[in-house]
């Protein structure tokens, strides 16, 4: 889906430029034309820009929605048990498996924990770690204690596989 309602005033700003600049070169090339030039590289060059305008704009909306989508799974409240292991996550994880990590320049391993439907995603891989393994969090630099590892193995036994 392509939008310009959804994406950043920035881009939204640079490809109504982008758009004038090729109507200036199909101009352009108009006036040319009736002086009997036939600069074909003009509009050429125009529907170049509007086409990559519309592929970055596709881009940037796909990225505008997908923040949406998290942002409204974030607002939603959630059902006791996982309220609890979404504060664990939120203390002990997020520390480094976050796109806004503070300890990490990124999300350690690509693994970005930022809402419930990224820790149920991950739930295999997140119990074996913390409880089978105990390899997480990273050196247990965040603390986590022996209840939180039982919360996350409850949790993980009782859901939905
Ligand atoms: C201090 C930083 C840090 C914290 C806190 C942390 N991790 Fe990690 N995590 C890492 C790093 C770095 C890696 C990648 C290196 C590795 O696998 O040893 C990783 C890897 C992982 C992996 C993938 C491991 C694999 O090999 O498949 C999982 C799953 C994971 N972490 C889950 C968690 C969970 C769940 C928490 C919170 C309970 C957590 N981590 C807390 C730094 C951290």
């Amino acid at each position: 889906m392509i939008s310009l309602h959804d994406v950043s005033p920035l881009a939204r700003w640079s490809v109504l430029a982008v758009w004038i600049l090729a109507a200036a070169l199909v101009l352009w090339f108009g006036l040319r034309w009736r002086r009997g030039r036939r600069t074909w590289g003009l509009p050429v060059i125009a529907g170049m820009l509007v086409l990559f305008s519309l592929v970055g704009l596709a881009l940037a909306t796909r990225v505008a929605t997908e923040a949406q989508r998290k942002q409204q799974a974030m607002a939603r409240p959630l059902p006791p048990q996982s309220q609890a292991v979404w504060s664990i996550v939120v203390q002990r994880c997020q520390a480094c498996h976050s796109d806004h990590a503070t300890v990490m320049p990124w999300a350690a391993f690509g693994l970005s924990l930022d809402s419930m439907d990224d820790v149920e995603g991950n739930a295999g891989v997140i119990y074996r770690q913390v409880v089978e393994l105990q390899a997480m969090p990273m050196g247990n630099t965040t603390k986590m204690s022996a209840e939180e590892r039982a919360t996350i193995a409850r949790w993980y036994a009782t859901r939905a596989h």
